[in-house]
């Protein structure tokens, strides 16, 4: 069964834990929290205390999608805040590999994001040593903009990598999901739905229900 995790990137932060409930009674399967710093990504947004702070709001997994230079730093507050999964973009100019382990070592999952212009071929050596990849459909750091359609067969690609090499790993896609193309991205093969602007514009639980029905 496909999974849908909403963003919180659309949603109104002045009540975010009424809108987190609506998204855990729409049946949210977990949380996805766009991390930005600014230099990785020209935006802004929340870090581990936010998280923390919404933690008391549901016991959906988090998955903290970390658009930030620097994830080695913050791993552990960001473990101790309450993420379950920590995803990591390959871009980034530290080893992947020291912080996927770092990660495991405090007991979360990992996950590796790629941008729309990094190929698959450029995380194949790491699926063995992550739970998730996060392929992102659009450029990071903002919501709301128009899915990448070339990201479809980078899909497909990874779907056939992991499948061929009966791993474990799930596929997540972000950025520019909605109603409209889910069926699309499913049948590429993602297990994963990550929305923002579909989910959080309108009635979250109908939004969620819509997605759920497609999936
Ligand atoms: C973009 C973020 C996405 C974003 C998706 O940098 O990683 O998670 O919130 O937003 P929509 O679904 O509106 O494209
Ligand atoms: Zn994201």
């Amino acid at each position: 069964m496909v999974k849908i995790s909403p963003s919180i990137l659309s949603a109104d932060f002045s009540r975010l834990c009424d809108e987190i409930k609506f998204c855990e009674k729409g049946g949210a399967d977990m949380l996805h929290l766009d991390v930005m710093d600014g230099h990785f990504v020209p935006n802004i947004t929340f870090g581990p205390v936010v998280i923390k702070s919404i933690r008391k709001c549901t016991k959906l997994p988090f998955d903290a999608h970390l658009m930030i230079e620097r994830p080695d730093k913050y791993i552990k507050d960001f473990v101790n805040a309450g993420s379950d999964i920590i995803t990591v973009h390959r871009e980034i100019k530290i080893s992947i590999k020291n912080v996927l382990r770092k990660i495991h070592n405090y007991g979360a999952e990992a996950g590796i994001a790629i941008n729309p212009e990094t190929p698959f071929e450029r995380v194949k050596d790491y699926m063995d040593r992550v739970e998730y990849i996060l392929i992102m459909s659009v450029h990071p750091g903002f919501s709301g903009q128009s899915f990448i359609e070339d990201t479809l067969d980078k899909i497909r690609e990874a779907r056939e990598y992991i499948d061929s090499e009966s791993l474990e790993v799930k596929i997540a896609v972000d950025g520019g999901v909605k109603q409209h193309n889910a069926k699309r991205i499913i049948d590429a093969g993602a297990d994963i739905l990550v929305a923002a602007s579909a989910i959080f514009r309108g009635n979250v639980e109908d939004n969620i229900r819509k997605f759920k029905e497609i999936a």
